[in-house]
């Protein structure tokens, strides 16, 4: 076709982290644990960081939304300030709900500092609620929803503030496993409608290859990206369960190799676009 010229170039990545290194001191003792860690995050991709436990994943994620300090390194978030927007939305384990407030005033709770309208603001609370399938619980007190929903709550008031990035913290790891699931599938219809970025820190590799659009391994002590893994099967994908003989036999022996000597992984050099 005359006239159309093509240019391959890679799509412009929404968050940078650069080089990040991250030690802790405590009485004058200084011990490393994240060493030159560095990944790119894509719109509307899910990232999960996994690796085992005490490896530096919720350091990290701290690190990048700014809650702590690295020694050296650079995150680089590209995108254009938004009124009435936060740059992070940050889920935790443990969804720390006020229990004095009512539901919708949880949910509200974030959004003080970024809308001035109260009126606002209960709408945003609304429509965040409406995303978890808990709009009929706004009135209601935390101590009155299931473990599942107060998970749920603590994602709607992270969407609530319509971040350019969503960042999760083994949110559904305290969960049983029925409901576990439920909130897999949700957070995949909520990222389908959204298209928000997240990065989706776990330790659990059968949650990882089921929600993730791409896999980066934390390993090593200190730890740094040790492997990329694209995930390309389309949603829905089957379980562990059913999918031992039909998924990729050999990514699950990996990944168990991983977990099972994962911080005597050899280091290797992560390109962005294995
Ligand atoms: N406040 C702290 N002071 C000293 N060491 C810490 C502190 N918090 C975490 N650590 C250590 O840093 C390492 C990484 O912790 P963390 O990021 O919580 O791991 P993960 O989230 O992967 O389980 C662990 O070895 C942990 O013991
Ligand atoms: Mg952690």
């Amino acid at each position: 076709m005359a006239g159309v010229k093509r240019v391959n170039t890679r799509p412009r990545a929404i968050l940078r982290v650069e080089d990040l290194s991250f030690s802790f001191r405590r009485e004058g003792i200084s011990t490393l644990v994240l060493d030159g860690v560095s990944f790119d995050v894509y719109p509307g991709e899910l990232l999960c960081l996994v690796g085992p436990s005490g490896v530096g994943k919720s350091t990290a994620l701290r690190a990048i939304a700014g809650l702590a300090r690295p020694d050296r390194g650079n995150v680089v978030l590209e995108t254009f300030p938004q009124d009435g927007a936060r740059d992070f939305g940050f889920v935790f384990q443990d969804p720390r709900l006020l229990p004095w407030r009512r539901v919708v005033a949880n949910v509200e709770y974030g959004l003080e500092g970024l809308l001035r309208s109260k009126a606002e603001r209960r709408e945003r609370a609304m429509q965040a609620l409406e995303l978890v399938g808990l709009r009929d619980k706004a009135r209601n007190w935390p101590y009155q929803l299931s473990g599942g929903q107060k998970q749920r709550i603590g994602l709607a008031r992270a969407l609530a503030l319509h971040p350019a990035l969503l960042l999760m913290d083994e949110p559904f790891s305290a969960l049983d496993p029925a409901t576990r699931h439920g909130l897999q599938d949700e957070l995949l219809a909520i990222k389908a409608k959204s298209r928000t970025a997240i990065v989706f820190v776990t330790h659990d590799m059968d949650e990882a290859t089921y929600l993730a659009d791409r896999i980066l391994l934390l390993g090593g002590q200190p730890a740094s990206i040790v492997r990329q893994i694209r995930i390309d099967t389309a949603h829905p994908r089957q379980r562990r369960v059913q999918a031992s003989e039909a998924a990729d036999a050999s990514l699950e022996a990996e990944l168990h190799r991983f977990f099972k000597d994962g911080t005597n992984t050899k280091r290797k050099d992560v390109s962005s676009d294995n």
